[in-house]
């Protein structure tokens, strides 16, 4: 149980961090009792992961010092922190792509007898991880062929797989829904209970005041609240402390959605290649439609279908009421006007080792090319400035290389890329995974303003109340099929009730979301 008063297991005091042009961190402190789950909040950029990165042993702080269980530590290495307890879930994912589940679970100890491998030992120790959080995963699959919700929790199971101390959980539930998040914090609770120490990174609040005990704030690099009891503080103090000032969430007008005449996208009984079976579903211009569903319930893949990635195989598929049959992303955008905004961004969306300019503007460049047969510049600038200053995009310059953001300000760079193109259709996958509270309502409030100008927008997240506040209607998948339709009125108890009765079936679950 929460038992703030015990001495800290974990401490770190007075860390400092520089890298080339910025200070992640400027005297950051972190106190972690067992049988605690501890928050970590920050928004984009202000260290959270740096920290992470030096409690693991994989960064060295500049100034500062760690204790562990009572001992001061140096940590030189992933290894070091692993013999003194402490065991972590990256935000980036960690994986060897080519390497089967079993293997990539049990990777740090992996099981010998004599001087061979027991696979034996080995996959039932990994049956074992995956069963915990109720996974039915193929262990000899290769990782790379896993959805990017799947990778994610075969992470967690690898971190679960020892006995810690200290458990470090950076952004674990980014790509899950609800159901996946709500199994991994059963478990963390359980963790909790017999003493292990848990910290918690995540821009979702509220998971953050369903399953924390204590608080740490960091605000460009410093912890601006230390260790606080979080049931202490109201969700609007935690949110000014983090961006500093008050924060107003945004606010919508209504927009006009354009009843008459063909809907500007339209699924009529498709089937594909990967499984759907008659899905029927209609976005008309000015409308947000959301495609909710558990993770592997083909959202995702019904995405790829309309780009081409994905073959269909009956039904028919009408851009403004004419059959359309696109084969690839490119024909989407340019003979249709559909964008995609993939929800592996980092993989399919990014140019890492290019700079911010070129990011955000490559999906235009095509446009001002054909006018003018180049690259104005100044134009390229000034679309990213615009973009860096609404967005609040943490970075030493527009000529700082992708790779090198915080994850969230990857995918705000990402995100404004398409937002920035001229679509007609707009496919978003997870648009806000990682991205902070002030960001997300920027967002929000841009994605809202595409509707009103008249696009027609497909939006599938996991962030349930992401999907309250935008779509207008909830379309729900399950196995690949259409397994209802929500209209939404913006009620969020209400809604999401409606939601997850679908998900699981006419009326099976009473439970509400987030409840303790
Ligand atoms: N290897 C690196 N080289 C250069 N700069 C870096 C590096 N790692 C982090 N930074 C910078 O340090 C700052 C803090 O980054 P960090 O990843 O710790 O933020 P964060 O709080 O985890 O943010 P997010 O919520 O987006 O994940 C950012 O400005 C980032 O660009
Ligand atoms: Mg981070």
């Amino acid at each position: 149980m929460t038992d703030i008063g015990s001495d800290p297991i974990l401490l770190a005091d007075g860390l400092v961090k520089d890298f080339p042009g910025v200070r992640a961190l400027n005297g950051a402190t972190l106190r972690m009792s067992p049988g605690s789950v501890h928050a970590l909040l920050g928004e984009n950029g202000a260290g959270k992961s740096t920290l992470i990165k030096i409690l693991t042993g994989l960064y060295q702080p500049d100034a500062g010092n760690l204790v562990v269980g009572g001992q001061p530590i140096t940590l030189h290495s992933a290894n070091d922190a692993a013999a003194a307890g402490i065991a972590v879930v990256h935000q980036e994912r960690n994986l060897v792509p080519e390497f089967s589940v079993a293997e990539n679970i049990t990777l740090n100890r992996i099981p010998v007898r004599g001087v061979l491998v027991d696979r034996a030992e080995m996959r039932a120790r990994a049956r074992r991880c995956l069963d915990l959080l109720d996974l039915d995963l193929d262990l000899d699959a290769p990782v790379n062929r896993l959805s990017v919700a799947q990778a994610q929790l075969v992470e967690i199971a690898r971190a679960l797989s020892s006995e810690n101390r200290v458990l470090l959980l950076d952004e674990p539930t980014s790509a899950l829904t609800l159901q996946e998040s709500d199994r991994l914090f059963e478990l963390v609770r359980r963790l909790r209970d017999q003493g292990t120490a848990i910290l918690l990174v995540s821009h979702k609040l509220e998971e953050v005041f369903a399953v924390c005990d204590t608080v740490t704030v960091l605000r460009d690099g410093v912890s601006v609240l230390e260790a606080a009891p979080l049931a202490e503080h109201s969700r609007d103090e935690v949110v000014t402390l983090m961006v500093g000032r008050s924060h107003q969430a945004a606010s919508f007008e209504p927009h006009v959605v354009e009843r008459d005449g063909p809907a500007a996208l339209e699924l009529d009984k498709v089937s594909t290649a990967s499984g759907h079976r008659d899905i029927s579903l209609d976005v008309r211009r000015g409308e947000i439609v959301g495609l909710y569903g558990l993770v592997g319930a083909g959202r995702t893949e019904l995405a790829k279908a309309l780009l081409g990635l994905d073959r269909v195989v009956s039904g028919e598929v009408r851009v403004h009421g004419q059959r359309a049959r696109v084969r690839d992303v490119r024909e989407a955008l340019n003979r249709y006007r559909i964008g995609y905004v993939p929800e592996n961004r980092k993989e399919e969306g990014l140019f890492l080792d290019q700079p911010l300019t070129m990011n955000i503007a490559v999906t235009v460049w095509n446009r001002i090319q054909r006018a003018f047969g180049y690259v104005p510049r100044a134009r390229e600038r000034k679309l990213v400035q615009e973009y860096t200053e609404s967005l609040g995009i943490r970075a030493s310059g527009p000529d700082q290389h992708a790779g090198l953001l915080s994850g969230g300000n990857q995918q705000k760079v990402s995100l404004a890329k398409w937002l920035a193109a001229k679509t007609e259709i707009l496919i978003i996958d997870e648009p806000t995974v990682g991205i902070d509270v002030r960001a997300k309502s920027a967002f929000h409030q841009l994605i809202w303003q595409l509707a009103a100008d008249g696009l027609a927008i497909l939006l599938i997240t996991s962030d349930l109340p992401e999907m309250v506040t935008l779509a207008e209607r909830i379309v729900v998948m399950r196995d690949f099929q259409i397994a209802g339709s929500v209209p939404n009125d913006h009620d969020y108890e209400r809604t999401s009730t409606a939601v997850i009765r679908l998900i699981h079936g006419s009326g099976s679950s009473n439970r509400k979301p987030y409840e303790r």
